[in-house]
């Protein structure tokens, strides 16, 4: 072997990373229904084809690309959403590196139709692996953006045959992605479809309709019952007091007095009488500033907590926790899903505080005292979230549980 060090070419470097940041037909997906949130919009469409592997096409009604940014957007490292580092604790869109559309490139065929108001009319834009544009065409169309990526993974063989293997297992994760996304947007209308091939019957695996509420949306992508079946969840009115006695923190820093102030609790879970939960748990989604990610050892504190109540099923769970921008790191790992929190441990337990006592209510027993909230609370390291696969378990279209009624849930205790 040659043993000379030399610098793998830019062309080589640029597909090795970015497949590291498209991994599958469910991070296209991802990313670009960011991008169409990011970019204001009220209405996105996503089209798969041959479950994304021949056609991922996501249609937005944003504020469309200006034609000054044609070269730029796919190009590695160019975004219109973050300047500097010391940007990224206070970055309130969901994108922020300028890796997405360069990445893509890299992966499929890209084209882009997009119309914005400052320009005289819509533009097809095609590019080439490296992300330079290669042809353009005047086209009309709404404000807005299409973006579709063509032969997804064809220069990835290994990675391209398992998927063809997997294509079911991949329409789910995409479903479910797509959920995550509609059930913290509830005023926007997310429809995702499916056909095989090019000629074949195309069908709609799951829509909204810009929901008025977050139980409409809840009913138009699983089930009314489901929806009814539900207790919100909310922040007490204060998240110490709620902590007991002997487990709250001898001292407090002014910044985890800040955050603990700050922080926001809501979404809903299943009322923990027997029945109400689900066999699995293949339906929990967890926000944070309403970024669906990866909360390992939170949602494992939630199902601990409901286990104490109903042993033998999970809950389904949409919790949305908000909490000041320079509190949190999202910056961990490429899909922006594993988040760093600051005093996690001491968030946690108050979670947990607070989870119980929703629960209790629920259950018709407010005397019972909060359980032990695991290890000592006098010390709160700032631990990062890893990444799980446990949220991606499980489909969106499992059978709904077998709930009537939300019964015997009384009003939370809340702000
Ligand atoms: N659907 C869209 N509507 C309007 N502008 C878009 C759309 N998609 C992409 N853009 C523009 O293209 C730029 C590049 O998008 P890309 O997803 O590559 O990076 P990003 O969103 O800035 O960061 P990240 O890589 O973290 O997602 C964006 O910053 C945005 O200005
Ligand atoms: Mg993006």
């Amino acid at each position: 072997m040659d043993k000379e060090i030399k610098r793998i070419s830019s062309e080589s470097t640029h597909q090795i990373c970015s497949a590291q940041v498209i991994t599958s037909c469910e991070s296209v997906i991802k990313e670009l229904i960011e991008n169409s949130l990011d970019s204001g919009t009220t209405n996105i469409e996503i089209r798969l084809q041959n479950y994304g592997l021949d056609l991922i096409e996501v249609i937005d009604n944003g504020g469309g690309i200006a034609s000054s940014d044609f070269d730029g957007i796919t190009l590695k490292h160019h975004t219109s959403k973050l300047r500097q580092f010391d940007g990224l604790l206070s970055v309130k869109t969901f994108g922020f590196r300028g890796e997405a559309l360069s990445s893509l490139c890299a992966v499929s065929e890209l084209s882009i139709h997009t119309y914005s108001t400052s320009d005289p009319t819509g533009t097809v834009l095609s590019y080439d692996h490296a992300g330079c544009v290669q042809s353009q065409l005047a086209k009309p169309r709404q404000p807005g953006t299409t973006v579709s990526a063509r032969n997804l993974f064809r220069q990835f063989p290994v990675r391209l045959k398992e998927m063809q293997k997997t294509g079911q297992r991949e329409l789910k994760a995409c479903a479910r992605c797509v959920t995550a996304y509609a059930l913290a947007h509830t005023g926007i209308k997310f429809c995702l479809s499916h056909q095989p091939s090019q000629s074949g019957k195309r069908t709609v695996a799951l829509k909204t309709s810009g929901c008025s509420s977050l139980d409409d949306c809840i009913a138009a992508l699983f089930t009314t019952s489901q929806a009814k079946s539900l207790l919100p969840l909310c922040s007490p009115d204060s998240w110490l007091q709620i902590l007991p006695e002997d487990q709250r923190p001898r001292s407090i820093t002014d910044s985890q007095e800040r955050i603990l102030q700050e922080m926001d609790l809501s979404g809903r879970i299943s009322s923990p009488l027997p029945g109400m939960g689900r066999p699995a748990g293949d339906r929990q989604f967890f926000y944070i500033n309403n970024r669906p990610c990866q909360l390992p050892r939170l949602a494992r504190l939630v199902n601990e907590v409901y286990k104490l109540y109903n042993r033998t099923q999970h809950p389904f769970v949409i919790m949305h926790l908000r909490l000041p921008t320079d509190a949190i790191d999202v910056n961990l790992t490429p899909d922006k899903r594993s988040i760093y929190l600051c005093h996690e441990h001491l968030l946690t337990a108050c979670l947990k505080a607070q989870l119980q006592q929703r629960l209790d209510l629920a259950n018709g027993c407010l005397s019972m005292p909060v359980r032990g909230l695991g290890p000592g609370l006098t010390d709160y390291p700032a631990t990062p979230v890893l990444a799980s696969s446990q949220q991606a378990s499980g489909s969106v279209d499992a059978d709904p549980p077998d709930s009537s009624s939300g019964a015997n849930s009384p009003t939370p205790i809340c702000r």
